[in-house]
């Protein structure tokens, strides 16, 4: 199911730097995402964004909630409404005035499905972090121990069966994160890392 947006602005550059609050965010969330296996992965993303931008970035908290925002929000409208998935959460947050750059990531967050192509580096890092981390913690499923001692190895041998999380676009991740110019391998242990205390 994918839906071109036909468009690539997003948001109004008078909105810069406008974010809602972390209250405002969790409300939006639990109220438009009932399953929560996907708040689960909204919220695991989310803290994928929020670590990159303040690891690797070295950016300040305002700009570690803006990535930590696009994370926390890029599928918002996917359990409710699928068809309108990535539509209705940008027009949303348009309507609410939020920052054209955290909209924007959204919108690029699968450049196959919208038609948006990710530029930014928060846009980059959105599209690169969200199928395998979905991957990574499937895989985590099925372990005894879950992230416990998992490693770069058995998550590569998981990604190279194409029957497990069949769903997951391997070309995708391969092209996103050669978007944001970053290797599998460092991919993998940057998530492996972080993302088993997320719940
Ligand atoms: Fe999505
Ligand atoms: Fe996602």
């Amino acid at each position: 199911m994918s839906l071109q947006l036909q468009r690539t602005t997003f948001g109004n550059p008078a909105n810069n730097g406008n974010v809602l609050s972390k209250q405002e965010a969790e409300t939006l969330l639990n109220e438009w995402v009932l399953n929560d296996r996907l708040k689960l992965h909204m919220k695991q993303v989310a803290n994928l964004m929020q670590s990159w931008a303040r690891e690797k970035e070295q950016l300040n908290e305002a700009d570690q909630w803006r990535w930590e925002m696009a994370g926390l929000l890029h599928d918002a409208d996917w359990d409710q409404w699928p068809d309108q998935h990535c539509k209705k959460i940008i027009e949303e947050l348009e309507a609410r005035q939020i920052d054209p750059e955290i909209i924007r990531a959204i919108a690029s967050h699968g450049p196959n499905h919208f038609g948006v192509e990710p530029e930014t580096k928060m846009d980059k890092m959105l599209y690169a972090f969200d199928e395998l981390s979905g991957l990574i913690h499937a895989y985590s499923l099925m372990r005894p121990n879950g992230y416990e001692g998992m490693d770069i190895k058995g998550v590569k041998k998981r990604f190279k069966e194409k029957a497990f999380a069949a769903s997951v676009n391997r070309n995708e991740i391969n092209d996103a994160l050669l978007k944001a110019g970053l290797s599998l391998d460092d991919a993998i242990a940057f998530i492996i890392a972080r993302q088993g205390s997320v719940a």
